[in-house]
């Protein structure tokens, strides 16, 4: 893979499958799958080969291009019927990032909008809706990292957390879009990389793509932030987020929540990175927001040569937790830096961006 670039996801030349790197064999093995079926694809969503919130959408928007390609149906109403089908199966994968509604709905409202035109015009129409997403997401990551330099000085130390970087998103990632961004510019900071806990996205992922693009970057199990805070090595927390309410309460990697409290405790800022489509407007707080429940498997076996538990043992293994807004400094997104009150500020946004 090449760092800072986008190409870890993408159609294949005769666009019948989507191309993905299989994030769930790094960091030992680069392999690339292609995918053309929905079952292949609910399934790449399932075991986390391809993840993260943005990544998601961008992964539902070439699948369901491809998806469309397949049909073998002339039929508008079949094909519309097999369309709206594999979307709502592709969208039960997994509950709580926004993003992959979000590029369903996309798709879906370009297919309804189209298909009086006819089978063909509507698959140009979907591939067109498909690239612009995967473009868009680009230029937003770019943006977001422009902003969040501005929150930023070099050589500052940055506690992450899981993997909101290039391979969550494209290109600059969004947590580490200023990072990226900064190295760009010569401007260095020291990456503080939590492991995260069950699935490693963090020492796996993240310490992964920072090591390879030159980054000054430590590793650190996720119950050492706090001996970090209190030895002054850590400037700011930057995190990425699956939805947010309406309301600033942000859904990200468990362990995020717990990160927030010790920021508050130790005065460092905490800030959030997510492009505006992942403020979900429709849901008051975080209490709304549906938490992945995974295989305790996860806890006990799954990276270990022999088991870490008990046979047996009752586990505990939610995929996400809430950050209350109350502990968040800011939300860097695309169309700027929101600072509390979130609530008020989100509203303004959204009018503006609708012009309601
Ligand atoms: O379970 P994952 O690996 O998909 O979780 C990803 C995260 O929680 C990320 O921090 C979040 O999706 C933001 S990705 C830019």
């Amino acid at each position: 893979m090449k760092y800072l670039d986008s190409d870890h996801i993408r159609l294949s030349d005769d666009k019948n499958t989507v191309i993905i790197l299989d994030q769930s064999l790094l960091p030992s093995r680069e392999e690339y799958k292609s995918l053309s079926t929905v079952n292949e694809m609910y399934d790449a969503i399932k075991r986390l080969e391809v993840r993260g919130a943005p990544l998601l959408g961008i992964f539902a928007g070439y699948s369901m291009y491809v998806l469309a390609r397949h049909y073998d149906t002339k039929d508008p109403i079949e094909f519309g019927k097999r369309f709206h089908e594999d979307s709502v199966y592709l969208n039960s994968s997994r509950p709580t990032a926004v993003n992959l509604s979000w590029a369903l709905n996309r798709m879906e409202k370009v297919f309804i909008e189209n298909i009086a035109r006819g089978i063909p015009a509507v698959l140009e129409m979907l591939e067109k809706e498909a690239v612009m997403i995967h473009e868009e997401d680009i230029a937003m990551c770019r943006r977001m990292g422009e902003y969040g330099l501005t929150l930023l000085s070099d050589e500052d130390g940055l506690l992450t957390h899981c993997n909101a970087g290039a391979l969550a998103a494209s290109r600059y990632g969004t947590q580490l879009s200023p990072v990226y961004l900064g190295l760009e510019q010569g401007i260095n900071f020291r990456l503080y990389v939590d492991e995260t806990r069950p699935l490693l996205q963090g020492a796996r992922l993240t310490a992964y793509e920072l090591a390879k693009a030159g980054v000054d970057t430590t590793l650190l199990c996720d119950n050492m932030a706090n001996y970090a805070m209190s030895q002054g090595l850590i400037d700011a927390v930057i995190v990425g987020a699956d939805r947010i309410a309406s309301n600033g309460d942000t859904a990200n990697k468990i362990g995020t929540s717990q990160l927030s409290v010790l920021a508050k405790e130790y005065n460092i800022p905490f800030y959030v990175f997510a492009p505006y489509s992942t403020i979900d407007m429709n849901i008051g707080s975080g209490d709304d927001i549906v938490i992945e429940e995974r295989e305790p498997e996860e806890v006990t076996t799954l990276w270990y040569k022999n088991r870490m538990a008990p046979l047996g043992i009752n586990v505990l293994n939610p995929a996400f937790d809430v950050t209350k807004a109350e502990n968040i400094t800011a939300i860097i997104t695309d169309k700027g830096v929101i600072k509390p009150p979130f609530a008020e500020k989100f509203t303004e946004l959204f009018k503006k961006e609708n012009n309601v």
